[in-house]
């Protein structure tokens, strides 16, 4: 799906779904981290309006997304704990780390591709798992995971886009997304087994 080079264990949305109150919780603060991300590149870029507007309302809608998983975990009463640490964005961004001292162009245009990868990841997470809530009965719940899906398809491509925007040298970026994507794969295969969007 998109450009990702491994598949999520089918397995994973049955499980991960038999713990839904985790689940829930765990995405609640990926669409937080989603919005604070885009905004924190929208302050790094203030030569760009139009990458910031873009990045602006990005970020709002990850903010819409986030308070409608409020919602749900309230209609739940599911307490939402503080966020446990994220090893799936670090590992990411530690195999996204260049030797030397990259330009801040560079350092920005890799912190667009980190998104779109973890967009991408999402996007095939969210689809799975409207899949295995749908088989059980869940379906209101199903078709706001549908709809999340096609949103994280949209930010996948919208990231893609500012890279290359950014950047200005298409191939380049196309080429270090395929490499970032191997390391993606290979972070993915090794979690991927916890009730988390990325765990
Ligand atoms: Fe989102
Ligand atoms: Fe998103």
């Amino acid at each position: 799906m998109l450009c990702l080079v491994t598949a999520t264990d089918p397995g994973w949305a049955e499980r991960a779904v038999d713990e839904l109150p985790l689940l829930l919780a765990d995405h609640a603060h990926c669409e937080m981290k989603a919005a604070s991300n885009a905004l924190s590149l929208a302050a790094r870029l203030p030569e760009h309006p139009s990458i910031c507007r873009t990045l602006v309302a990005l970020a709002k809608e990850e903010l819409e997304h986030y308070d409608a998983v409020l919602a749900e975990l309230e209609r739940r009463q599911i307490h939402l704990p503080p966020p446990a640490v994220d090893s799936y964005a670090a590992d990411l961004r530690a195999a996204a780390r260049r030797e030397g001292r990259p330009s801040l162009q560079e350092a920005l245009t890799d912190r667009f591709l980190v998104a779109a990868l973890i967009e991408a990841r999402s996007c095939e997470r969210l689809s799975l798992i409207a899949k295995a809530l749908a088989t059980r009965g869940e379906t209101a719940l199903a078709l706001f995971y549908d709809d999340l899906f096609a949103s994280e398809a949209r930010h996948y491509t919208t990231f893609v886009d500012l890279a290359i925007a950014l950047s200005g040298d298409e191939p380049r970026v196309r080429a270090r997304l395929n490499s970032l994507a191997a390391a993606e794969g290979a972070i993915a295969a090794r979690l991927g087994h916890l009730p988390a969007v990325h765990g």
